[in-house]
């Protein structure tokens, strides 16, 4: 875990080194200085010694300009190591959640990975500029303080043991308390973040359900259990301070004490006294922050781990060594092929489907919501790896092929599509980044889609904004369409991408694609049959199993699902979830 974020470090080592270095030569000047100024007092201001006043004087000037220097220079580069690290982090992270697989995301959920990539990081960031600064101060300051003390007076310094040994019971006790309420804290901390991401990012769901209320309340509710458990956290945290007083006035007591009868037996000056006390506060302070850095360091322990998860996660799905780069046609077969989610009940979705589709053909899927379309045609661009038998395109098994070469010859239109925050045509570019205006304009011609954009003021120039809110459903997935159109792909995919297009548009799409790209193999996933009546096969899914594979003419003959359903939509226009009933859309 820590070896994960040392690897990051990187051109950062430098100043990595440098901070803690600074930092111990700040503490040497910072303790040279009682010492300087017990000269000054004993053999300046006793004598009245004005040269000496003047030597020393100037001495505790130059070492308070030189602590400065060092402790500047110290901060300088300790936000400049922690800041560099936290960056390298975060490209770390980034770059390898680029090359997940649908089912490393499934693994972590978006929620998650924005937290990890933010607040995280941050973490990370206080932590290790604690740890390079404070975690060499303190210990540093305790030892050398204590030597001093040692050399002003072997006798006295034993109540400084005393102190000290109190003190780290005190704290260790502290400390073990704060921890594990602290540690609570922060779990509660990301259920926090993961509901509000939620629900920010559906926020028009909420308005349309008038749910605000509740969601209000569950927020109150959350964010009020944070508090109470913060303030628990906190109020054994805030023991701290007077513990550290009552330590700090204890021993000046002490030392006022037997250093008395010490000065009047000539055994201590007053010079050595002053500077006692000012050792007293250098030893307890760094005490202090040593426990609080232990306080600190827990609740980074966990943004830590869930760091180095991210950036430890295998993608599950890599080209091979010896890779394809050649996908020969559009010809399609699944062979004996069963597929299970990782994440979830582990239980196959698919079972030992068997299909040859030949290059140019048009395939429709029909099947109610959760039949598992959507789980088939994701393995043909090996979004996700079958977990027995084989997918092959091209007559060549998908984990044969370059990755990219794959994808960019199996384009898929998602069922859940985005676009992008950006112009039209940067969007459609998404397709094939080289692709002229011209391109551009034909791929939108076929997917309908010319002709709203024509209607736009700024035409393909027009803005979309992020997550496409400024456009339609039925624009978005036309746009969705064009862009994968873009890509000139071999095999085609549409699942469920003219939901929200009115029949006759997507009639229209239908027709430019036969007559447009012949030679395209597509696959059409709807939950209407007149979507996928004029394909030249429909595969009908029941619960992860193909019920027919046929024309339409002989499905309605042989298939009694497809006939059911194909009445019910004659008749009302059902979707296939409303098998006979219901009227379409909702
Ligand atoms: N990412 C996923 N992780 C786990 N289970 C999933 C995932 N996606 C879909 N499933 C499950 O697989 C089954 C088939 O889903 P899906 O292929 O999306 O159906 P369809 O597209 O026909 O509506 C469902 O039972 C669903 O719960
Ligand atoms: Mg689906």
């Amino acid at each position: 875990m820590i070896k994960t974020i040392l690897a990051q470090v990187k051109q950062y080592k430098r100043a990595s080194i440098l901070t803690p270095m600074f930092m111990v030569l700040e503490v040497v000047v910072d303790i040279l200085i009682p010492r300087t100024m017990a000269l000054l007092i004993d053999r300046g201001i006793q004598m009245k010694n004005a040269q000496n006043i003047a030597l020393y004087g100037g001495c505790m000037v130059i070492l308070a300009v030189l602590g400065l220097l060092f402790g500047v220079l110290a901060g300088k580069y300790a936000a400049y190591a922690s800041s560099g690290v936290a960056c390298n982090v975060r490209e770390a992270m980034y770059a390898n959640i680029q090359k997940f697989s649908f089912s490393n995301i499934d693994k972590f959920s978006t929620a998650s990975l924005v937290t990890r990539l933010t607040t995280d990081v941050t973490n990370l960031q206080n932590a290790y500029q604690m740890v390079i600064r404070i975690c060499f101060r303190a210990p540093c300051t305790l030892i050398f303080a204590m030597i001093m003390t040692v050399i002003i007076s072997p006798k006295l310094s034993m109540i400084f043991l005393v102190a000290v040994g109190a003190m780290v019971i005190i704290l260790g006790i502290i400390i073990y308390l704060a921890m594990g309420r602290f540690r609570a804290v922060f779990e509660k901390y990301d259920d926090l973040n993961a509901s509000v991401q939620e629900n920010v990012s559906a926020i028009r769901v909420v308005k349309a359900f008038v749910r605000e209320d509740y969601e209000n309340t569950k927020f109150t509710k959350a964010a009020g259990n944070i508090y109470k458990m913060f303030v628990r956290a906190e109020r054994i945290v805030s023991i701290n301070a007077p513990v550290m007083n009552a330590a700090v006035y204890g021993c000046m007591l002490a030392l006022s004490w037997f250093a008395a009868s010490m000065i009047s037996a000539g055994d201590l000056t007053t010079g050595e006294l002053t500077s006692l006390f000012s050792y007293v506060m250098n030893i307890l302070m760094s005490l202090m922050m040593l426990s609080m850095i232990f306080v600190m360091l827990t609740m980074s322990v966990a943004s830590i781990r869930r760091i180095s998860e991210v950036i430890n996660e295998k993608p599950d799905l890599v080209s091979p060594e010896h890779a394809d780069f050649e996908v020969p046609d559009g010809s399609v077969d699944f062979e004996h092929v069963s597929f299970a989610y990782r994440k979830g009940s582990g239980q196959a979705v698919l079972e030992d489907i068997n299909l040859h589709i030949n290059a140019g053909e048009t395939i429709g899927i029909i099947g109610g919501t959760g039949s598992s379309k959507s789980s088939l045609v994701n393995l043909i661009s090996r979004l996700y790896d079958v977990t027995e038998g084989c997918v092959k395109v091209g007559g060549k098994d998908v984990r044969r092929y370059d990755l990219e070469t794959l994808r960019n010859e199996v384009s898929v239109v998602l069922q859940k599509n985005v676009l992008f925050s950006g112009t039209i045509l940067e969007n459609l570019r998404w397709g094939d980044p080289d692709a002229t205006e011209e391109e551009c304009r034909r791929a939108c011609e076929l997917a309908c889609a010319d002709e709203f954009i024509k209607g736009f003021p700024e035409g393909y120039e027009t803005y979309i904004e992020q997550g496409g809110t400024n456009v339609s459903g039925g624009q978005k997935q036309r746009l969705c369409i064009a862009r994968a159109l873009l890509k000139k792909p071999k095999i085609l995919i549409l699942d469920d991408s003219t939901s929200a297009v009115d029949t006759a548009t997507d009639a229209k799409i239908r027709k430019a694609f036969r007559e447009e790209i012949p030679g395209t193999t597509k696959f059409i996933i709807s939950q209407r049959i007149s979507s996928v009546q004029d394909a030249d096969r429909i595969i009908v899914l029941d619960n992860g199993k193909i019920s027919g594979f046929d024309t339409h003419e002989n499905l309605l003959q042989n298939n009694h699902i497809y006939q059911e359903v194909y009445e019910g939509q004659m008749q009302g226009g059902g979707d296939f979830d409303q098998k006979g009933g219901g009227t379409d859309g909702f």
